[in-house]
Parts: structure tokens; sequence; C-alpha cells
């Protein structure tokens, strides 16, 4: 048995207790208690309304944590202007995003199209009777399933969406006596993972109603196990293209003795490592998700699942790579990235969390499409940022000065040291020894 550490037990029945017990017996684990207890309490919301709404999202909540809220300005998409809400914790991805807008945005902005809107989820079952069978009564059932959800679709179906078709997959191959029923809906302006799952949980109840009932089965195949039943995260028809373009001579000036073509080519470069190699791929597509991201959490979207999907997408082809890619053509440079982008812009947490709804206000109230295609424009801009500072002047210059911030909060600089700061390092190199020996010298004046 290892040797027990410091809060190295187990905390019966905490869901049950109320949020004040809660907040006690984690500040009881802490050596100072009282300023745990303040520390949590000083980020509740001051109006307990508020609080209340933030403390119902998930379980088990004590406290507040905060990630900056801050505007990507100036992202032109089909000739749009959308000042785009962006929450994200790191430095320099809000700026990298706004620069390489306004950059495009005297260049025709983004492009962006729609290529699918189709979300996925699956009933996986095990059934051992002849599959020949099942193929000859697959029509019936889709229309069975259909009938047994037809309560559930209602709603969905008066928007425009519901569920698109059924596939049934034979993987018998690979595991006995496994299938899958794939089922497709257009969930319209909602994310719509709860409507997809009423409908798959419903499904499964019907699929084993329809082996238990249908003439064509004899007693042996009336039994079928559903084993799960859920929606899939990879959405690879909900899918959106964003892509750039301009001649080579709207790229000179973008770093000195560069030219626009040279600064083009080394670009094309940086990407196409980003196609062979998994390394570089995954580093490059991070810089996509900072601004995909972003926006689906100042939109009140599920990031995980996008990011889930994204990653899946770039390995569509069995080896993971880059997301976007170069074409020159002439003396065209075009950037493109194609992603797939499951989100809704109503329902769940859109209209619950208010800064969300805030964000999509301020977006004006876009359709699930709309938003597909800002988020995925944001996505573009910041990792189009990335890659032109790493093949010009390094991506350290713009980060530190940022990060100059981090670094002054971190020794607690004062006001006043921090502008000096701030002056300073406009002309020397940002490192945390540099601000520390800096600040020190301010002191010891
Ligand atoms: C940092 O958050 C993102 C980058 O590493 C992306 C990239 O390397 O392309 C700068």
């Amino acid at each position: 048995m290892p040797k027990k550490r410091k809060r190295d037990y187990l905390i019966r029945g905490f869901s049950k207790l109320l949020k004040e017990d809660k907040l006690m017996i984690v500040s009881e684990l802490m050596d100072n208690q009282v300023e745990t207890v303040e520390l949590l309490k000083s980020f509740w919301h001051s109006d307990n309304s508020k609080q209340k709404i933030f403390d119902e999202f998930s379980e088990n909540t004590i406290s507040n944590f905060y990630i900056p809220y801050g505007i990507a300005p100036n992202v032109v998409v089909n000739g749009h202007t959308y000042h785009v809400p962006v929450v994200i914790e790191e430095s320099s991805v809000v700026a990298a995003a706004s620069s390489s807008s306004k950059f495009w945005s005297e260049r025709g902005g983004f492009n962006a199209e729609i290529i699918g809107v189709e979300k996925v989820g699956q009933v996986h079952f095990i059934w051992s009777g002849d599959k020949v069978k099942l193929q000859k009564v697959f029509d019936e059932l889709k229309y069975y399933l259909r009938g047994a959800t037809k309560d559930i679709t209602k709603n969905m179906e008066s928007r425009g969406g519901g569920i698109l078709d059924f596939e049934l997959i034979d993987f018998t191959q690979e595991i006995d006596n496994y299938y899958q029923l794939k089922a497709t809906f257009d969930t319209v302006d909602s994310m719509g993972a709860n409507f997809i799952n009423s409908c798959l949980e419903e499904f499964a109840s019907a699929l084993q109603e329809f082996f238990r009932t249908h003439k064509a089965f004899s007693k042996d195949e009336k039994e079928c196990e559903v084993v799960m039943s859920i929606l899939s995260n990879y959405t690879p028809e909900c899918l959106v293209r964003v892509w750039v373009e301009c001649d080579f001579k709207d790229l000179e000036g973008i770093f000195k003795d560069m030219t626009g073509e040279q600064f083009a080519r080394k670009f094309e470069t940086a990407v196409k490592i980003s196609e062979i190699d998994i390394y570089r791929a995954t580093t490059h597509n991070k810089g996509v998700f900072n601004g995909v991201d972003a926006v689906a959490i100042a939109t009140g979207n599920d990031f995980r699942a996008i990011e889930a999907a994204g990653h899946a997408y770039a390995a569509r082809d069995g080896k993971y790579k880059s997301l976007t890619s170069v074409t020159i053509t002439g003396t065209t440079f075009h950037y493109e990235l194609k992603i797939p982008i499951a989100l809704g812009t109503v329902g769940g947490l859109t209209s619950l969390h208010p800064l969300a709804k805030h964000s999509l206000e301020m977006l004006g109230n876009p359709s699930a499409e709309e938003l597909m295609k800002i988020v995925a424009s944001v996505g573009m801009a910041n990792n189009f940022a990335a890659v032109r500072s790493l093949v010009t002047k390094g991506i350290q210059i713009g980060h530190m000065k940022m990060h100059l911030y981090n670094i002054l909060n971190h020794i607690e600089a004062t006001k006043s040291e921090k502008e000096k700061a701030v002056e300073y390092f406009v002309t020397n190199k940002v490192s945390h020894g540099a601000v520390q020996n800096f600040i020190d010298n301010l002191r010891k004046k």
C-alpha cells in the first residue's frame, strides 16, 4: 500500500451536501482554511440569482473559474463583418486572431461555404440471426424506426430537420454478431445532442421489438442485445470550408527582406510539413483550435466535441495531418481550411449562459451554418497568424510581449512599475529573468 498523503482519502456523500458544506470540506483539506473560503467565495457572483444559474450547469460547484472574455474584431466572412466574442486564457491568441483578421479584411476577407450539416448517431447491437433476412427487411425496419420516434421528431421536423437516413453496418468480421445501426440527422440550428440521443434510445427499443415481432425471424432470431446507443462526435459530413486568397504582391511587406512570393513559398513549405509530420501537424492544428475553441466557448458550444471531431477528421486518411492546405497557382496564394464543426445557436447553454446569449446577439443571432463559418474563419485567422509568425520573425517576440503582463502580475508589479516595464520592453527582449531584474532594479532605486 502506498503511504497516505495529505488529502489522500475518499469523501463520501459529497454531492448530497449543501454548497456551503462542500466549501467547508474542501477548505478543511487546505492548510489555510480561512483564506481558501475567502478565495473561493470571492469568485461567487454577487447576484445570487446569477450565481444559481452557474451552479446548476454542472455538479458539486463551489466557485466559478474565470477565463477572459474578449473580442476579435473585424472578422470579415463572405463580405459581412463580425466582431467575434472569444473566451481564452492563453495570451497572444486574441491578438493573433485580430491582426490576421484585419490583414485579410484588407484582402477580401474570409470566404466560407457549408459542405454539409449532417450529424450521426449509432445503435450498437449483437444479433446472431441470418444477415440476409435482416438486409431484406431493412427498408421495413427503417419505416418502423421512423414511426417509433414520431413524437420525438415532430418538433424538429417542423423546424426543417429530423432523421435523414439509416444504414446497417455489418461488423461481424471484427466482433462476433456485432452490427451497427447508423442514423444521420439534421438538427438545424441546435447542436441536437439530446434530440439525437433520445431518438437513438427509442430506435434501440424499437429494434428489439422489431426482431421480436417480425415474422421473417425464427424463434432463435428474436433476441437482440443492444450494447449502447449514442451520438457520434465524428461528424465528417457536418463540414465547413474557409479560404483566403490573394496575389503575391498583396503579401509584400509582411516581413522585411522577404518578397510576397518568398513569404508565400515559405508558408507553403511550412504547411506541407504539417501534411507529412504528425508532430508538426498536431501543433499546427492546435493553432486552428485556439480560435475555434475560443468562439465555441464564448457561444456556449461544446468545444470538446468540436476538437474531437476535428482531430479525427485530420486523421481520416489513416494519417494525422494538417486541416489546412496551400495552393499556389501562378502568382495566386490560396489558403484553405476544411473542418467539421457541429454546433448550435439555439437550446442548451446558448440561451442559458448569459454571456453565451450575449455573444450570439453580438454576432447578430446567427444560424448554426453562419456560426460554423464564423468559427472556422477565426480558426483560420489564428492558424494563419501563427504560421505567418513562425516563418518570419518567430512567435516568441509577440508571445513574450503579451506574456509580459502575466510575468508582471506574477511578480506583483505595481501600476507604475508595469507602465515602466511596458515601455522598456518595447525594445528589449522579454524573459522572466529580464522582467524580474528590471523590476528589482526599479525597486532598488
Ligand atoms: C500556440 O498556442 C499555437 C502555435 O504553436 C500554433 C503553431 O505552431 O502553428 C503557435
